[in-house]
């Protein structure tokens, strides 16, 4: 069994108060000690006042405690059960006592003031809930403005890093340009060609390329490789490179190698501005018609930068002085082309050429030795 409810009574019935002593603890008082009651006995469960006693109280200082406990009026008849109420009780039970209503009366009351404890717990716990979800609130908000600074701040770093690697990728990428020119070049020089020469062939190339179809990424490799196309020369010996006269056939072979040459110097690299330039180097002395070297590659067996490179540095040695023959004259260059169509070079890109001769010559002026 649980703890007995307080009771205070003030009323003049001591049957009453003898049938409720058993079930609950009563603090008994009258008018005069009342307040004096109230305030040694604070808080009972439930104040059980005659219409005398709740008008005392009304009339005190201490008439708060009406609305703040729940007082139960015993009154005499109808008129004292509306002034009872109008006082502040909360149930109001007419004399006679039926000692039976009374008990009911009595646990509706102390019922209704636990559901009232119960609400008021309840909602104060509610309460510091609310609290700790603004706290966390509060919380995650100065978490999610860290987080912003931070991701811009990241954001700021790495487009910062994107921008030096791109700086850093386009300078080894020129580099890489810059190399291979200047090894095409020195191939050439060996032999005793301006660096113009590699520069035209390059053009030459690109418009060729262009003509046949090849995409812009393609095109840029072939231009970028096809001044490699003699670096095999490096290994050739002077006497045979710029003897001033025609070659023996001894010395024609041996001449022969720097295709092999430059291939093997250039082979190794997954470069593949480095394997095209490989390509070039090895391929640019085949012909269309089988009759090249070093492989005699036949037709589309010949790879097509080694085909349009072939067309292009013909052309231009053609057109230029060399230490054994004087240049030849734009009729005579056009005259052979038309001529070793299908035989020395692609028929399709000899229809190119022919179609593009303003741009060649073009590109021949612009980038002329003289
Ligand atoms: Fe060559
Ligand atoms: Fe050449």
């Amino acid at each position: 069994m649980g703890k007995k409810e307080n009771l205070l009574i003030s009323i003049d019935n001591i049957e009453v108060t003898k049938e409720l002593e058993s079930d609950y603890n009563l603090i008994i008082t009258n008018r005069d000690n009342l307040i004096k009651s109230l305030e040694d006995h604070k808080n009972p469960s439930l104040i059980i006042l005659s219409k005398e006693s709740i008008k005392t109280l009304s009339n005190s200082h201490k008439k708060d405690l009406i609305e703040q406990n729940s007082v139960l009026a015993v009154v005499d008849n109808d008129k004292d059960v509306a002034i009872a109420i109008v006082l502040g009780a909360v149930e109001v039970i007419k004399s006679p006592i039926n000692i039976v209503e009374l008990q009911h009366r009595i646990r509706s009351l102390l019922q209704l003031r636990q559901i009232r404890k119960e609400f008021k717990r309840t909602n104060k716990k509610l309460e510091s809930i609310t609290k700790i979800g603004d706290r966390q609130q509060e919380t995650l908000r100065t978490l999610n403005k860290e987080l912003d600074s931070y991701k811009n701040s990241l954001e700021d770093r790495v487009e910062e890093t994107t921008k030096e690697i791109k700086l850093l990728y386009k300078e080894i990428e020129d580099t890489q340009k810059e190399l291979i020119f200047t090894m095409g070049a020195i191939g050439e020089s060996r032999s005793q060609e301006t660096g113009n020469h590699v520069k035209r062939v390059a053009e030459y190339t690109d418009l060729l390329a262009e003509g046949y179809g090849l995409n812009r990424s393609e095109i840029d490799i072939l231009k970028q490789a096809s001044p490699m196309h003699d670096i095999g020369k490096i290994g050739i010996p002077d006497s045979i490179l710029n003897k001033p006269s025609r070659l023996t056939e001894e010395e024609f072979i041996v001449m022969k190698e720097h295709s092999q040459l430059g291939f093997d110097m250039l082979k190794h690299s997954n470069r593949i501005l480095l394997k095209s330039a490989a390509i070039v180097a090895h391929q640019h002395h085949e012909k269309w018609d089988g009759t090249g070297y070093p492989q005699k590659l036949e037709g589309e067996d010949i790879h097509i930068y080694g085909r349009i490179t072939a067309l292009a540095d013909v052309f231009d040695a053609l057109g230029s002085d060399r230490v054994y023959k004087k240049a030849w004259s734009d009729e005579k260059i056009i005259q052979h082309f038309v001529e070793q169509k299908g035989l020395h070079f692609d028929p399709k890109l000899v229809d190119i050429f022919l179609k593009n001769l303003k741009n060649v010559f073009e590109i021949r002026d612009r980038f002329s030795s003289n």
